[in-house]
């Protein structure tokens, strides 16, 4: 294993994790030696508008995968309407590689408790919902057992430190259905529907839980706000790149040393975070990578120096996403990989709009009969006119999400996928695997 050098070393820059390997750090006695709870002090003797104009001013771009500028959408919620206000935190974290947000949630739930209090504040609610996964019960005891905490401080509930503001937040735990953190799917099963997305527009930010306007925020950018708020716009803007922000927790997982949670100035590289990881496993080269979960477009070698801020990753022809980067070596098959997620998104479609329901199984039959070698030349160009038929006509982002790994491991491994069809290649599947196929 190589040490990362000093130089790179200094770009580390812990902001939101940096209160993470304090021990006890969830408490509220310690979140408030540490600075907890001072920037919602300042927040609150601000006027709810100033308050946005000045996250608009310092450029934060949402953390859960779409990148919009946080003080616009908070910006969006009509004022004198006469309706209640919501502030929903997309806690559904699904996207396959992703995995921020439950160490964020575990580590310092009061920084996004502190968070949602300074949110709801500039956008005038009075109630909040964290919309959690089902499967992190852990995460979930740590919010509400945080929550009861700011409840006894006077962080919660009524007139908020004599500022005036009433709060409440609730807890809400989903059932583990990856199309729960779609926004939409998101608020109707918050309302006790089943969950499957609704058009938009309307946005929730003028039709949202209970038809009211509604800011739905991931975690991360919420966490991020009374770090903003403390130290500053200009200060946020320092620490990333242009039109991208402050810092991002990279999450590296696959074939480095040392895989987990990087956080640094957006536009860091990946060739510095597989340093910082300590390089790649031994006997292991870099083959593709993605930037940002299952639902970007692969990368590859070639990628190593691309800016991984908003613009640089687009630029690259992928999406910065939730910056999961799933990290693949020359002992990994993109075309296996690409088997899988496809898998997890047929699995995941909510079966409501027909090319994500029936062309995500037929790729994944297509994608079988490959990898178990009777796939034919013409089935190459059968996925590329199915990825066709879902990207830009799904009802929603999870049919065009699953195209990426197709669409780009063909741009980049074609020859890993004739390798099969040809015979070059043994296959992975066997024939008990083709039922149905
Ligand atoms: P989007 O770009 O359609 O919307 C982004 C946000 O801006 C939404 O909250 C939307 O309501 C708001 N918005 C956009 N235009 C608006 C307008 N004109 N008026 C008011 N509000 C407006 O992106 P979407 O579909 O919400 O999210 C897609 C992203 O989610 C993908 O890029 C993917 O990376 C990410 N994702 C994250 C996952 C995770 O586990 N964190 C899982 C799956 C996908
Ligand atoms: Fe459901 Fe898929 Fe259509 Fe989205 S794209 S509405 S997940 S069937």
């Amino acid at each position: 294993m190589t040490s990362p050098r000093p130089e790179l070393l200094a770009k580390l820059t812990p902001v939101l994790t940096k209160r993470w390997l304090s021990p006890d750090a969830w408490r509220i006695d310690t979140y408030e030696q540490l600075d907890g709870y001072q920037a919602l002090r300042k927040a609150l003797k601000s006027d709810p508008d100033d308050l946005i104009a000045f996250m608009k001013d310092s450029g934060h771009r949402g953390r859960g995968g779409a990148g919009f500028p946080v003080g616009m959408k908070w910006a969006f919620i009509p004022q004198n309407d006469g309706k209640p206000h919501y502030l929903v935190v997309n806690a559904d974290e699904g996207e396959p590689g992703t995995c921020k947000d439950l160490p964020l949630m575990m580590n310092d739930p009061h920084a996004l408790i502190e968070g949602m209090i300074i949110a709801t504040w500039a956008i005038r609610s009075n109630k909040a919902f964290v919309y959690i996964r089902g499967e992190a019960i852990h995460a979930a005891r740590r919010l509400r057992n945080a929550v009861e905490e700011a409840y006894a401080k006077g962080y919660l509930g009524k007139n908020i430190l004599g500022s005036g503001h009433d709060l409440d937040i609730v807890i809400h735990s989903g059932a583990g259905a990856y199309i729960c953190g779609e926004e939409t799917a998101l608020l109707d099963s918050l309302e006790g529907y089943r969950g499957q997305p609704r058009l938009r527009p309307p946005f929730p930010a003028t039709h949202g839980v209970y038809g009211c306007p509604t800011v739905i925020n991931n975690v991360g950018s919420i966490a991020s706000v009374p770090h903003i708020v403390l130290n500053g716009g200009a200060w946020w803007k320092s620490l990333g790149s242009e039109n991208s922000a402050g810092t991002m927790i990279y999450s590296l997982s696959g074939r480095v040393q040392n895989p987990g949670q990087y956080e640094c100035g957006m536009g860091i590289t990946l060739r510095e975070l597989i340093e910082l990881a300590g390089g790649m496993l031994p006997g292991h080269n870099l083959k593709f990578w993605t930037p940002g979960g299952s639902s970007t477009p692969m990368l590859t070698a070639d990628h190593l120096d691309v800016p991984l801020d908003f613009d640089g990753v687009a630029k690259a022809g992928s999406i910065l996403g939730t910056t999961a980067t799933m990290i693949f070596s020359d002992r990994d098959c993109p075309v296996y990989a690409t088997y899988r997620w496809l898998m997890f998104y047929t699995h995941e479609s909510c079966g409501k709009c027909t090319p994500c329901r029936e062309g995500n199984y037929w790729m994944t039959r297509t994608y079988r009969r490959i990898l178990s070698g009777k796939g034919t030349h013409a089935d190459l160009d059968t996925l590329l006119d199915t990825c066709d038929n879902l990207l830009g006509r799904s009802f929603c982002g999870l049919g065009d999400g699953a195209t990426s790994s197709v669409t780009s491991s063909l741009q980049y491994f074609k020859q890993d996928y004739l390798d099969y069809i040809e015979g070059h290649r043994r296959p992975l599947l066997n024939e008990a695997d083709l039922v149905g196929a």
